[in-house]
């Protein structure tokens, strides 16, 4: 039946109980006052009608009594004015009203055994005090204790019918036990309450800190990414300055990129898959940075040296991007990007499915931009004429699955692809 309160909690529960305690016993310290004020003019006008019976004199005294403590602990509060931070007299101020309260109650039941013979005021005092305190279940048993005992020993002196006093003995023993049994479950349900009170706050705590170290985190991410964007975006401006130089080659990324992408969506692959084919694609030429322009813009064909330092271009874009966090997923892109199915290509002559399947994908982005852009020896060739060079070396510089997807994506969707060229080529 007893709440199990933390450790911890202890001290907490102390006082915020000692609180409410203390602010219930002064309001009923007051109204005791209030009601006494009028109880006392009302014996004395009694007294002068010849009204007051044996006994009621005793009674007018635990009126007075009623009167004077209340001022009394007022006097004491008006005295003890830091007591909101005290404890000790907090608790002081409430034992002592708790008690007086509950014996006045009990000496007017045994003072009443000679007027009407009642034990009404013993059983208010006792569900009063089950009220109006939330003492601890010993706490509260000391306080029941001494006012049972003080009721007993009181009415067996003072009630002489013995028939009346058998009942009070059985009622004010179940009600007194009735009473300490409800001051018990109000304390418990006080605890749970403060316990529960306790959790959600812990818990809004933690939300809360948990919400501020998100959002820091966030900001962080944010910072991040914008210095993602910013070192992204002087790598693509710098790959797209690189094909400036020449204008037959302006823009030749951006398509191959576009094309990439198509053929990605023609073969349903992932968000992620179709992000890394178009950075792949826009960046897969960076390494003819390091390439002489004389080698780059020769008119005419290369030698030998000239061709082998031509061909190192995937390597040096390889290199160039393994710097940047956001390329990693890309650097075997870009340095497979010219290698043939058939192992005849370029840097590691890598075969089949040794070659990364991204990899074969730009490979045939880039050859379709080729075919279908302009150069200073032939003009621009058409989709059906690179269509038809890709079928050409399916299975030998091409991967024949992604030969077949493009010629199927061309035969459904040319207006896309011609949008693509005509677009990028106009700017
Ligand atoms: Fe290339």
């Amino acid at each position: 039946m007893m709440v199990k309160i933390p450790k911890g909690e202890i001290n907490e529960l102390k006082i915020e109980l000692c609180d409410l305690n203390f602010e219930r016993s002064k309001k009923v310290n007051i109204v005791l006052l209030v009601i006494s004020l009028f109880l006392v003019p009302l014996d004395i006008i009694n007294k002068q009608k010849g009204l007051w019976m044996p006994g009621t004199k005793y009674l007018f005294c635990t009126h007075i009594l009623m009167v004077l403590v209340p001022l009394i602990l007022l006097l004491y509060l008006y005295k003890h004015k830091n007591i909101n931070t005290d404890v000790k007299s907090k608790q002081f101020f409430i034992m002592f009203f708790a008690y007086f309260l509950f014996l006045d109650s009990t000496v007017t039941s045994i003072i009443d055994q000679l007027i009407h013979g009642e034990i009404s005021v013993f059983v208010i005092g006792a569900f009063l005090i089950a009220v109006m305190t939330n003492f601890r279940p010993l706490t509260s048993m000391g306080l029941y204790f001494i006012n049972y005992l003080v009721f007993i020993i009181g009415i067996t002196f003072v009630q002489k019918n013995r028939e009346i006093l058998s009942g009070h003995y059985i009622n004010g023993t179940i009600l007194v036990l009735v009473a300490w049994f409800l001051s018990i479950v109000l304390y418990n349900i006080k605890v749970k309450d403060f316990l529960s009170k306790i959790t959600i706050e812990r818990q809004k705590c933690e939300l809360e800190s948990t919400n501020l170290q998100l959002t820091a985190t966030n900001q962080k991410l944010q910072e991040s990414l914008l210095a993602l964007d910013e070192s992204q975006n002087i790598i693509f401006t710098l790959a797209l300055a690189l094909e400036s130089k020449d204008s037959y080659s302006s823009g030749h990324s951006e398509r191959v990129a576009d094309y990439a992408v198509e053929i990605a969506k023609y073969l349903n692959l992932s968000e992620e898959d179709q992000l890394n084919i178009n950075r792949a694609s826009i960046l897969h030429d960076i390494g003819k940075i390091g390439i002489p322009d004389a080698i780059l813009n020769k008119p005419s064909a290369l030698d030998h040296e000239e061709w082998a330092i031509m061909k190192s271009h995937p390597e040096r874009g390889e290199a160039i991007c393994s710097k940047l966090n956001f390329a990693k997923e890309i650097l075997p892109i870009i340095r497979y990007h010219h290698e043939h199915y058939d192992g005849k290509g370029y840097p590691d002559a890598l075969s089949g499915e040794k070659i990364p399947f991204l990899a074969r994908l730009v490979s045939i982005a880039d050859t379709v931009d080729a075919i279908t852009s302009s150069r200073p020896y032939r003009s621009a060739g058409t989709f059906e004429k690179a269509c038809s060079e890709l079928q050409k070396g399916s299975g030998t510089q091409f991967d024949p699955v992604l030969v077949e997807a493009f010629v199927n994506l061309y035969n459904n969707n040319s207006t896309k692809l011609n949008s693509i060229r005509s677009q990028v080529c106009l700017s």
